[in-house]
């Protein structure tokens, strides 16, 4: 029975992170990091800036080799696999850089339909044209389909790319601060998108994000990145009801502005 309990909740582990470690020379940015992320969760990845977000996530999806441990996604150890088995899970993964921009040349609908033509090779053009609509319809920007990206405010740029990580309807997500540099509301909206996602397309997701606004709105889970390690792993309340004084000012500069 026990073994049972513990093999259900090993299938339902997405992410599996065990003493994962990286420096850039002499400079230890990841020390020693372990991190779970179940099925349909949002886990917030909180941090100062040059904490090793971003590396993380690009480790997540191979784009960087841990110097030690291991990384486990949907069951696969990234650093172990084949490059064409890397291709295919990134696939499964859409991960949406920070600052990551938009094909300006190209208008919304030829930015989604770029990455399923490229990886989808067998789909007719109605299909194409059906999967595009319905993801701009999801981000509630089918009205955009035929502008160019420049015509476009901030947090439409960011909800349409979005749409595009969707388009090849990922399992997991991984969203490298999608706030940064939007007014408060435009955040709030943003939010909500990355909540409706979680329910509509059952993803699981890491968000990374200096706003505790966002955290506390989208995060099943908070995680903190203090001195290279997830020091506090739990609810955004639990992780904040803390004496740490190096938590304290993060919270802090958020809410007591
Ligand atoms: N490819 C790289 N080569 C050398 N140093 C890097 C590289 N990528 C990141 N770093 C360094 O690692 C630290 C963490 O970077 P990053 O993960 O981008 O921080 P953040 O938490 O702000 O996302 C930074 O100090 C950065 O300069
Ligand atoms: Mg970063």
């Amino acid at each position: 029975m026990e073994q049972k309990k513990e093999t259900d909740k090993q299938a339902e582990k997405v992410i599996e992170i065990k003493g994962l470690r990286k420096s850039f020379g002499n400079f230890h940015v990841l020390k020693g990091i372990d991190l779970d992320v179940y099925k349909r969760e949002n886990l917030v990845v909180l941090g100062k800036s040059g904490t090793g977000k971003s590396v993380l996530i690009k480790i997540i999806v191979g784009l960087l080799t841990p110097d030690s441990g291991d990384v486990k996604v949907l069951g696969q150890h990234v650093d172990q696999i084949t490059y064409k088995e890397l291709l295919a899970l990134r696939l499964k993964v859409g991960f949406s850089f920070q600052n990551s921009a938009l094909y300006d040349s190209m208008t919304v609908r030829e930015n989604l339909e770029f990455p399923l033509i490229r990886n989808q090779k067998n789909l007719t053009k109605g299909e194409v044209n059906l999967a595009v609509e319905e993801m701009l319809d999801a981000v509630g920007l089918l009205n955009t389909i035929n502008q160019m990206p420049s015509e476009l405010s901030g947090g439409q740029r960011k909800r349409i790319g979005i749409a595009r990580t969707l388009i090849l309807r990922p399992e997991i997500v991984l969203y490298d601060e999608p706030t940064a540099g939007l007014d408060p509301i435009t955040c709030l909206d943003i939010n909500n998108l990355i909540n409706e996602v979680q329910t509509r397309f059952h993803t699981s997701s890491i968000v990374i994000t200096h706003d505790l606004t966002c955290a506390k709105s989208v995060g099943n889970r908070v995680a903190m990145l203090l001195d290279g390690q997830f020091q506090r792993v739990g609810t955004f309340e639990e992780v904040f009801n803390t004496n740490d004084e190096r938590v304290k000012p993060f919270y802090d500069y958020n809410f007591i502005q």
